[in-house]
């Protein structure tokens, strides 16, 4: 079969809303792009989905999660890891990017460009005055590509070194 017919055969990369029978495929998804070394719990991360569902997307192909975005809103500064939040801050001005992942199988195809999509998109609608996140340190580069720029700020301890604190808009002001 050409590269074109399989191509055509295969199945596209579908963006949608997260929903929480999604854990299991994203916490598979999270240890095939960070190793053992930076694992968040299904509950800690269940808990931002059910706070709120509409900053977090999943990607996914003829059935298998390809990637995942978890955002959002926020006030100022970075959370904690690993730390479940309780609620949402009463004056939630911004929106907060806590992690996006793609499976190292679907890497170069756009699954991140796109989830980081939905998540602009939504974090416009909501009002936000900024989008923010912790870059970790092999992924600066690219967040700077996607239109951020780092500031400085004292991050919690879990980030790791090199680790940045970057901020994105109000790009959709201009
Ligand atoms: C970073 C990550 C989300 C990118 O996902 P992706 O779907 O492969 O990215 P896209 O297809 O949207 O973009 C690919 C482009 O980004 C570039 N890119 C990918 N990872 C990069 C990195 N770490 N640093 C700089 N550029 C990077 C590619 O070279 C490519 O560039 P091109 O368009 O000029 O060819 C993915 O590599 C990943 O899951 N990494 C591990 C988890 C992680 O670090 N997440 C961010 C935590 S803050």
């Amino acid at each position: 079969m050409s590269a074109d017919a399989l191509a055509a055969a295969s199945p596209a990369v579908a963006l949608r809303a997260m929903r929480m029978d999604d854990l299991d495929a994203v916490m598979r998804i999270q240890r095939e792009a960070y190793g053992d070394a930076y694992q968040e719990s299904a509950d800690v991360l269940g808990r931002k989905l059910s706070l709120a569902p509409e900053g977090c997307w999943f990607a996914e192909r003829g059935g298998e999660g390809l990637g995942y975005v978890f955002a959002h809103p926020w006030s100022a500064g970075a959370p904690c890891l690993h730390a479940q939040i309780e609620n949402l801050p009463p004056r939630a001005d911004h929106g907060f990017l806590h992690d996006l992942a793609v499976s190292p199988r679907a890497r170069g195809l756009g699954v991140g460009r796109g989830l980081f999509g939905k998540v602009r998109s939504w974090s416009e609608r909501a009002g936000h005055q900024a989008l923010a996140l912790v870059a970790l340190a092999d992924a600066v580069a690219y967040w700077r590509g996607l239109g951020f720029a780092a500031e400085p700020l004292a991050l919690p301890d879990g980030y790791g070194a090199g680790a940045v604190f970057m901020r994105y808009g109000p790009a959709w002001q201009g």
